[in-house]
This record gives C-alpha cells, structure tokens and sequence, in this order.
C-alpha cells in the first residue's frame, strides 16, 4: 500500500538528476559517496567532472591520490575521497574491478556505512535494502509516527526494520530514491506540504498534526571554537605549503597554520622549527570556516622569508598553487596568497621609485654582466637608475614598478609617443615566474597596436627574444652599438611587433 502510493508519486514527480538513470555500480557508488554530506545541486556538476576524469573503477584505482583530492576541491569531506580512492584499489584488485551484489560485502568497502550499502545494493542490484538518510528518517518517523529521539540506537534500528516491512518486492532502488525526493521536495523539514503528500491517507504525524515535531532529535552539541593564525610566508614569487597531516583535511594543502592561536608570537615560534626565517609584513585580515564539529576563527598573516629553504613543507608559485588540492577552509588565504603572488604593475610615484629603481638596477647588472666593465656596470648603482628613472619621467615617458608579494620585483618603462618598450627589467630573484610575460603582456596593451611597436634587446638574450616572439614581435635589425664608455661587445637588435 505505502510502496505502491510511493512509487506511483514517484512515477510523476522524481527529481531529474544527473547520477539517475545508471545502474552501473561504479556509478551509482561514486554519486552515493558525493552525496553523503552534499546537496544534490551542488553534486551535479562534480559528479560529472568526476566520471569524465575517472570514467571507471580502474582510471581510478591507477590515479594518484592528488589528482583524486584535486578533484574533490570544494566538495569537502576530503576523507571521502582518500576512501573513495582505497575502496576503488580494492575493487579493481579483490573484485576484479566488479562491486559485490551483497549488502555486506558493501559495507565492508572503506567509507562505504550502512546508508551507502543500501544505497548502491538497492539502486544497482535491486535488493530490498533501506537507505536510511536523513529524508528517510524524517518521512518514516512522521509516517509511521516515531516519537523517540532517532539518534537512540535502539530507534534507529526500529525505522530501519519498519522500511525494511514497507518495501516492494521489486524497483527498491525507486523506493529509497522516493523517499528521498518525498523528503527534499514535499516532506521538507520544519513545514511540510501535506496537501501534495501520497502518504496523507495514512501519515501518523498529518493525523496527530505534530509533523513539525518530528523527527524527534536531541540537541547537537555546538562546534568548538579553534582560533588559528594562518601564516602567508613568501619568498621570491612563492609561498610557502604544506600537505596536512591531522586527519581533518589529512593530505590536502594549507598554508601555515597555529592551530589554538593567532597570536603573532605563536605562529613565529612554529616557524623556527621549519628553518624559516621570515619577517611579519602585516594582519591580511580575518576569516571563518565552519566544519561539522569545530569552527576555525583564522587570522592571515604575512610574513617575508629570507630564502625558500625549508625543513618541511616547500614554496611554491601561483602555477603550483594552482594545481595543489586546497581546501575550502583555505579559500581566504588562497585568495590573498593569489593576491600576493600576482605582478601588480603601477605607475611609480615618489614612495615606489626607490625601490623600482633598485630592482631596476640589480637585474641591469646582472643581464649586463657579460658585456660591460665593471667600473661601467658599478656605476649604474640604485641611485644612478633612480636618477635615470626620474630622467623619463621628465622627457615624459611612463615608468611603472613591478611588485610582487609587496615587494619592488622589476621596472618598465613605455615611449607611448615613440610607441616603444624603452626598458623591462625583473630582479633575478623574481625571474621564471611571469612577471616578464605579465609586464609585456601590460606594455602591449598600454601602447598603440595599430602602429609598430618597438623594442631593444641585448644580442643574445634568448629568453627575452622568445618572450617577446610569444608576442608577434619579429626581428627587423641587428645593430652594433659603439658606446666607448660601456666599453661594449655589445650587440642590439631592434625588434618591432609583426602584424
Ligand atoms: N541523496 C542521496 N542519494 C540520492 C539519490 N540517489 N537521489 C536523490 N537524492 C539522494
């Protein structure tokens, strides 16, 4: 009687969702497990993702775990996934890559529990197995009018014995699906919609008129409160991360965190022990993440390394970054980390010209090293190029610092009436990290396309010549400079953008 009103709602009023539609275990294995502590709206999207990357048992069984908790960036519960990965390896070696059709040999599977079990044995083998998730709990208690608290062992076992009664002979896949689309659309928590209900005729809870009662929970224990300095440590175009090793978050990778405090002083004493060394820059603000059972009250701090070298852990460029597992908590200090290492190119003013003008000069020096003597490479000291920098700015050039991780980086200097890239210096220390690219990717825009555009480059400077190649700049000249004072073998060729 239940089953069949059930069933014949169900008929009429599923959900369309992107993991219905298979009875293919791996399938049905991989939504079931995503769907344990994530909205249905939320999954759709992973799970397609996901089964394009790991289309079956075995892609996943082979993959690393990293690309697996990659995957999973943003669903949370990352245990989930490191399960996730173990039960595939067991299936693909004990099961020959086939999931068991029996409930219990399911349930033995590495974060696969009682719900999951019935789930994936109901749905892809059709065994009469409840489901017992949170929609079912709360239909069945109404239903069948279920007033103990349905954490008591004892009660639990009670429902799962009154589904295991309510089920049809066939389609119990459809059954437990049922009930969960009963519960997340018309069965709702707090005020049900009755009037739309197939269970009125026979619902315990619209009789009684308690529905909103039920079920009948004790009150969760709050979350504890952690306090946390989060340490944003960088050095050279890099930060510094390290992969978990606590269980929560386990193998994913974070920032440096002091869990049970965000006091300065704490997170500088942790540090020693890493062999960083590092001067506080300033508080990048605050931030919050709520887990189950622990909030984390984050402070981001920025701190300058002296050098990368490091006991533990590693620094690592925006590029890295990217392609590291990093959880949701971290969203943040992921975002002020992006920020840091991320060129910021702005027209130098009288606090900013010092500072480029030094950048300016140590990469000079050493690109020029080869070239010139060393009374000539001496002169062209911080002083001389900050004088020089005041030069173009007086012959009306635009002279612009390149920062990053708030720290001067490089120099550009644009001709916008000549249409020229005059100068682009990067310290040595920030070079291979695409401040060059990022710098002529800005002086392309900022100058003139529809007219040449020009630039110098030293004669054997391969890198340079290929950046701005990437560009469409060609070759239209090589030229020997003759500059008695530089005491040259220098040669330049003058390149203008093709096209
Ligand atoms: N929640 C968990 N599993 C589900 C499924 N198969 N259909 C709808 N909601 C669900």
């Amino acid at each position: 009687m239940l089953s069949a009103l059930l069933l014949s709602w169900y008929d009429e009023h599923r959900r369309v969702l992107p993991f219905r539609g298979t009875k293919d275990p791996y399938r049905v294995w991989v939504s079931e497990i995503m769907l344990q502590q994530t909205r249905t709206e939320t999954v759709g999207a992973y799970y397609t993702r996901f089964l394009e990357r790991f289309p079956d048992v075995f892609a996943l069984a082979d993959a690393p775990e990293e690309d697996v908790l990659k995957c999973w960036e943003g669903l949370g519960y990352y245990s989930r996934a490191r399960n996730l990965h173990k039960t595939a390896k067991e299936v693909a070696e004990t099961y020959q890559g086939q999931f068991p059709a029996d409930l219990e040999l399911l349930r033995a599977l590495p974060g696969v529990g009682d719900y999951t079990a019935a789930a994936v044995a109901s749905i892809a083998f059709g065994l009469p197995a409840p489901a017992m998730d949170g929609n079912l709990t709360r239909v069945l208690s109404r239903v069948h009018g279920v007033r103990e608290d349905v954490d008591i062992p004892a009660v639990k076992r009670h429902l799962a014995e009154l589904a295991r009664e309510d089920m049809p002979g066939a389609r119990c896949g459809d059954f437990n699906q049922a009930l969960m689309d009963l519960g997340a659309t018309v069965c709702v928590p707090g005020t049900p919609d009755c009037e739309a209900c197939p269970f009125r005729p026979l619902c315990s809870a619209y009789r009684e008129g308690d529905a909103e009662t039920l079920p009948v929970k004790a009150a969760a224990k709050p979350p504890k409160d952690v306090s946390m300095a989060v340490a944003l440590i960088t050095c050279r175009g890099r930060v510094w991360m390290n992969q978990r090793k606590e269980t929560l978050l386990k193998n994913l990778w974070v920032y440096h965190l002091t869990e049970g405090s965000d006091s300065r002083a704490d997170a500088e004493k942790a540090l020693k022990p890493l062999g960083i060394r590092a001067a506080y820059i300033n508080e990048l603000g605050k931030a919050r993440h709520i887990f189950t059972h622990r909030v984390w009250h984050m402070t981001l701090l920025h701190y300058a390394a002296e050098s990368t070298d490091c006991r533990e852990g590693r620094f690592v460029t925006l590029n890295e970054m990217n392609a590291l597992p990093i959880p949701t908590a971290m969203r943040a200090a992921k975002e002020n980390a992006v920020q840091l290492l991320t060129p910021l190119i702005t027209p130098v003013d009288e606090a900013t010209l010092p500072a480029a003008a030094a950048a300016y000069a140590e990469s000079w020096q050493e690109s020029h090293a080869a070239h010139c003597t060393r009374d000539f490479l001496q002169k062209h000291s911080s002083s001389y190029m900050e004088e020089k920098l005041r030069e173009h700015l007086r012959q009306g050039r635009c002279v612009y610092s390149i920062a990053q991780c708030g720290a001067a980086a490089g120099a550009l200097v644009l001709d916008k009436a000549k249409n020229e890239i005059i100068s682009l210096y990067i310290r040595p220390a920030h070079q291979g990290l695409g401040l060059g690219k990022a710098a002529v990717r800005f002086a392309v825009d900022a100058l003139d396309r529809a007219r040449p555009m020009h630039v110098t480059v030293l004669c054997g400077n391969e890198r340079a010549i290929s950046l701005y190649a990437s560009f469409g700049f060609t070759e239209i000249a090589e030229t020997r400079v003759l500059d008695a004072e530089r005491d040259l073998a220098e040669e330049d060729r003058i390149r203008k953008a093709g096209g």
